[in-house]
Parts: structure tokens; C-alpha cells; sequence
């Protein structure tokens, strides 16, 4: 068994965050979002992982190294243009060759382990396995058709969706899945859609299994997916205290806080994670916040919200929920008068004032 994880593609509905960095490596509860998926695949044995990464771009092989961390062995497989995932599947015949193998995409999130799916397809007869979850919007996904316990079709983003069922980003697959890949044609998206490969091997009767994924299961697609993943994972954390807080502060549920941060004069209210030599000084720290390394929060106050590093919020007068800030990013109190908001943001960013 092998596994291919697809971490290329230019992750635009993630803009802003993403001008400056693969989608892939943005941080879930301060850990990018690819060691995720690659401790799912080692930790359930596999440890021949192939990277399919965008061709332009070092990023991801500085972030993830040779796998030697995690056991494993990390080959890279580089994608000149993002052309759907049937093809990043086709660019890694080679790499696969007559082996089973999971495909896992980069920017899925799954708790509770691969282990089940891979036993239930290698004790199967299954040419293809697909795992599925219960969506509320499955016209953004593949979603598959079901009738008497088979899956009978699958369509991609739908606009009338025949069940409730997400097709997640974690499949299984026999060597048949290359033949599927090299005879479609690109949708009308111009791309290979992975969902039209299943429905391939479908209609020339090759056999697809498929199960439900019971834990929870997350496509981080949206802003608004990254901080939900970030509640999920932040939720299962172990409280660890490696910085210093004065008296007055008051730490209380699961945080996690990073060597050399200083906590002054603050409430921090877990689950929330607080990375390396960060100040948090006459602050709130509400549940389900992660701030990266080096930030600064100053007479602030952040709840459910992702702060990556560098980064500065200092006499901001309203509390920042919901938030997602990039790396080096200041909000801070405008000086002098009037009294103004004064903003210098990039392209594609979204501010909401009240
Ligand atoms: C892709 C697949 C889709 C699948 C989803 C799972 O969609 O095309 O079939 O349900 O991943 O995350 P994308 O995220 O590329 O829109």
C-alpha cells in the first residue's frame, strides 16, 4: 500500500492567505495543514508517500522535508498547471505503478484515523473505495447517488445534489483508477475531475465500496472551514504550559503555550494555543484561538479566530472574532486625531468594522 497526497493547486478561495503561501501549509491549531495528512498516512503504516506539489514552487518541499520525521519516504511529484485531480492521480502511474494506494488531498482533515478505511478496502474486492461524509452543502463536493447500499453515480458539485453525501478527499484504489484517469475528458471547468473517474469505473462495472466516515471530516475550502478545523483540532488538545504568566493572569481550560511567550495581566480561556515568545499583555484569549510565534496582543481581545506569526494587535477597542490573519500583520490603534480607522490592506482581503 502506498499513498499519494495532492498538495499543489493555487488554493484561490483562500485569498489572501494563499498570495503568499501554499494552502496546504496554512496552520490548523499552529501546525500546517500537509502534516496532518502525512501523520494520518504513516500513522496508519503507510510510510511511501508521493507529494504531488505545484511545479513553480519549493514551499512545500522546505516545509515537509524527506519524511524522514515521520518515518517515512517522500518523493515529489511536481504539477506543471493545477488540472484537476484525476490528473495529479495520472502524474503518479509511475510512482504507484501495480500497487494499491490511498489518495489523500492535502487540505482534508479527518480525526479518528485512515486505519479502518484501509482494512475495509484490502479485505475487499473493492477496484475503488471512496469514504463519504454527511454535508449540509453537498453541491460543493463529488457527490454520490445510492440505491440499495451502491453507489450507482457520482457527479461533481451538482446543482441537484441526489443525496446528502460528500465524497471526502480521502480515496482508495487499485491500479484500475489509471485507466479511469487517462480516458475522461476535462469538465467544463477545464479540469479532470476526480468524480468523473469514479463514474468511469462505474459504468464499465468495476466494483466501488465506499463507507461512512463516522468522526468528524473537514474540507478546508472556505475561510470559514479553516477556523472550524482549527475549533476541531484545537478541541482535542492537551493542556501544556511552557511560557511564564505573572499572578494576575488566569489560564483556564486546555492551552497550550509556547517556550519563551510571556502572559501579563490576561485571561486566556481554552482551547486555545498560543505559539513561541509571544507577549500577551492586558488581553483576552477566548476559546478556539491559535497565535502563531513572535505576535504580539496588547490590550486586545481575539475569540475563535487564527493569528499566524509575527503579528501585532495592540488598543484595538472591539474584539476580534472569526479572524484569520496572515503572517506579520498589524492591527493596531490609529494615533492622533480624529478618531479614524486606517487601513493598508492587500489585494483580496476582507475587513469587517462595525
Ligand atoms: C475535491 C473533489 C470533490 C471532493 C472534494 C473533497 O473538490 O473534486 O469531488 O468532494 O475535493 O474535499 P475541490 O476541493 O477541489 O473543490
Amino acid at each position: 500500500m502506498k499513498a499519494l497526497i495532492a498538495s499543489a493547486g493555487r488554493g484561490t478561495r483562500l485569498r489572501p492567505i494563499t498570495h503568499t503561501r501554499n494552502k496546504h501549509l496554512i496552520p490548523i491549531a499552529n501546525k500546517p495543514m500537509l502534516h496532518y495528512a502525512i501523520e494520518a498516512t504513516t500513522s496508519a503504516g503507510i510510510k511511501d508517500i508521493a507529494v504531488v506539489v505545484n511545479a513553480d514552487s519549493d514551499e512545500v518541499l522546505e516545509a515537509i522535508g524527506d519524511g524522514s520525521r515521520w518515518g517515512a519516504k517522500i518523493t515529489y511529484i511536481p504539477q506543471a498547471v493545477p488540472g484537476g485531480l484525476a490528473q495529479v492521480v495520472a502524474l503518479a502511474e509511475p510512482f504507484i505503478g501495480k500497487d494499491k494506494f490511498i489518495f489523500y488531498l492535502g487540505d482534508n482533515m479527518v480525526v479518528g484515523g485512515l486505519r479502518r478505511y484501509i482494512d475495509e478496502f484490502e479485505s475487499s474486492d473493492c477496484n475503488c473505495y471512496l469514504t463519504l461524509a454527511r454535508v449540509k452543502d453537498p453541491g460543493r463536493f463529488g457527490v454520490p447517488e445510492i440505491k440499495n447500499g451502491r453507489i450507482v453515480s457520482v457527479e461533481e458539485k451538482p446543482k441537484n445534489p441526489k443525496s446528502s453525501y460528500a465524497v471526502s478527499g480521502m480515496y482508495l484504489y487499485d491500479s484500475h483508477i489509471f485507466e479511469a484517469v487517462k480516458a475522461i475528458k476535462p469538465s467544463r471547468r477545464g479540469e479532470l475531475e476526480i468524480s468523473d473517474a469514479h463514474q468511469y469505473l462505474i459504468d464499465k462495472g468495476y466494483r466501488i465500496g465506499y463507507a461512512e466516515i463516522t468522526g468528524w471530516w473537514k474540507d478546508t475550502g472556505k475561510p470559514s472551514d479553516l477556523l472550524e478545523a482549527n475549533r476541531l483540532v484545537l478541541d482535542n488538545v492537551t493542556p501544556d504550559m511552557n511560557g511564564d504568566a505573572d499572578t494576575q493572569s488566569v489560564i483556564a481550560g486546555r492551552v497550550v503555550v509556547g517556550r519563551g511567550t510571556k502572559i501579563v495581566k490576561s485571561v486566556i480561556r481554552g482551547p486555545a494555543m498560543i505559539g513561541e515568545n509571544c507577549v500577551i499583555e492586558d488581553s483576552f484569549i477566548g476559546p478556539f484561538s491559535s497565535i502563531g510565534n513572535n505576535t504580539l496582543i496588547k490590550k486586545s481581545e481575539v475569540e475563535y479566530s487564527i493569528i499566524l506569526r509575527d503579528c501585532k494587535v495592540v488598543n484595538v477597542g472591539i474584539r476580534l472574532e472569526g479572524s484569520i490573519l496572515g503572517n506579520d500583520v498589524e492591527i493596531v490603534e490609529a494615533a492622533g486625531k480624529p478618531r479614524v480607522h486606517r487601513f493598508m490592506i492587500g489585494d483580496q482581503s476582507r475587513v469587517e468594522v462595525a
